[in-house]
């Protein structure tokens, strides 16, 4: 039997090597995550306006988005998505404020900025009577880019096995997947996607939220991403941007932890007074009334607490109803404080 040097044999080696490389890997993963979130702005947009007509439709917006990020831009119809994605892609001229894409003005410094950046906005760009491969072919001798990032991009959407097949024969979800393959051919930094979402089933919503998670990631890709619908946002950013009338009125974290760690509960009890006072002075809980229910935010592992203590103080408890706070209340809060504002 072999013995190493430091007293261990053969298996016992194998297992520890498992083991250290196990860990090594984990420590990698953690490492490279760290690296992305904790890194550097690669959009920025400072102060931005824009008018069309006599209409302000950009009402003064600021954002950055770091590496690594998918950053949602939630708004309703009309309320100026589109038009800041047009402006960060340079698409359309703003009408003053400063648009940064990996430290390069969009304006000034034009061609590198382009470098840096992938976008759709409306209907990707491509060729219907050829096929996939021929598409990404064209565009990668267009731009310079070694054929092996073909194959990459391709395994990355998940379209290899149908890229012989004509565009004209995809599926609306392959047409969206080939347009984020010819995006990120020259491997962006940014990639700005407007309501790709759009028209797709549950699977195909799934699916594309999947990979843009993936590249943002695995790869440290910003994804800046706009829809108008909650729950999408919801299961697939990290970070929340609302638009209300070309104005950001909120900007919200999407974290699971902040999530679980507390909880909207309505109480209704039958003797309202004295829940609140026990709430106060035993845990130091701020309720809001409406009607006859108690609104409380607390952290979880209180609620148990909570409950007790009311029994306990002969509070005659109807029901416990847990609230879950999400993007909606999010929204409504902000879109509700904006018009009470005017
Ligand atoms: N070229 C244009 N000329 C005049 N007004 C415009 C132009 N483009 C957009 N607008 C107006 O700017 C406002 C914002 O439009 P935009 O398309 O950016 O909204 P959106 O948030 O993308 O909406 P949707 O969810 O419907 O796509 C709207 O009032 C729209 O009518
Ligand atoms: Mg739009």
């Amino acid at each position: 039997m072999c013995v190493c040097k430091k007293g261990f044999n053969l298996t016992e080696t194998l297992v520890l090597k498992e083991n250290f490389s196990y860990l090594t890997e984990t420590l990698e993963k953690r490492e490279k995550g760290k690296r992305f979130y904790m890194s550097k702005v690669v959009l920025e947009l400072e102060n931005v306006n824009k008018t069309f007509g006599k209409r302000k439709v950009i009402d003064n917006i600021s954002l950055s988005v770091k590496e690594g990020e998918v950053y949602g831009f939630l708004g309703p119809n009309g309320s100026g998505k589109t038009t800041t994605i047009k402006m960060i892609l340079n698409l359309i001229d703003r009408d003053s404020g400063i648009i940064k894409v990996n430290g390069y003005d969009t304006k000034k410094q034009f061609e590198k900025a382009m470098e840096c950046i992938g976008g759709i906005v409306e209907n990707p760009d491509m060729y219907r009577y050829m096929s996939g491969i021929d598409n990404l072919k064209l565009h990668a001798r267009l731009r310079n880019i070694d054929k092996k990032r073909i194959d990459e991009v391709l395994k990355l959407v998940e379209l290899n096995g149908r890229e012989n097949d004509k565009v004209g024969k995809y599926s609306l979800g392959m047409k969206q997947r080939l347009g984020l393959a010819l995006t990120l051919l020259h491997k962006p930094k940014v990639l700005i996607l407007d309501e790709p979402t759009n028209g797709l089933d549950p699977a195909g919503i799934k699916k594309l939220r999947d990979i843009l998670k993936e590249i943002a990631h695995k790869d440290g890709v910003a994804v800046f991403v706009s829809s108008h619908i909650l729950a999408e946002m919801q299961q697939m950013c990290d970070k929340v941007a609302v638009l209300d009338n070309g104005k950001i009125v909120k900007v919200e974290e999407i974290s699971e932890t902040k999530e679980e760690a507390t909880e909207h509960v309505e109480l209704r009890v039958k003797n309202i007074n004295k829940t609140i006072k026990i709430l106060k002075e035993k845990f130091n809980l701020e309720a809001k009334t409406e009607k006859d229910a108690i609104n409380i935010l607390l952290p979880t592992e209180n609620l148990p607490k909570v409950v007790k203590e009311l029994a306990i103080s002969d509070v005659e408890i109807k029901a416990v109803i847990p609230k879950s706070h999400t993007l909606e209340d999010i929204f409504f809060d902000a879109t509700e404080k904006e018009k009470n504002k005017k």
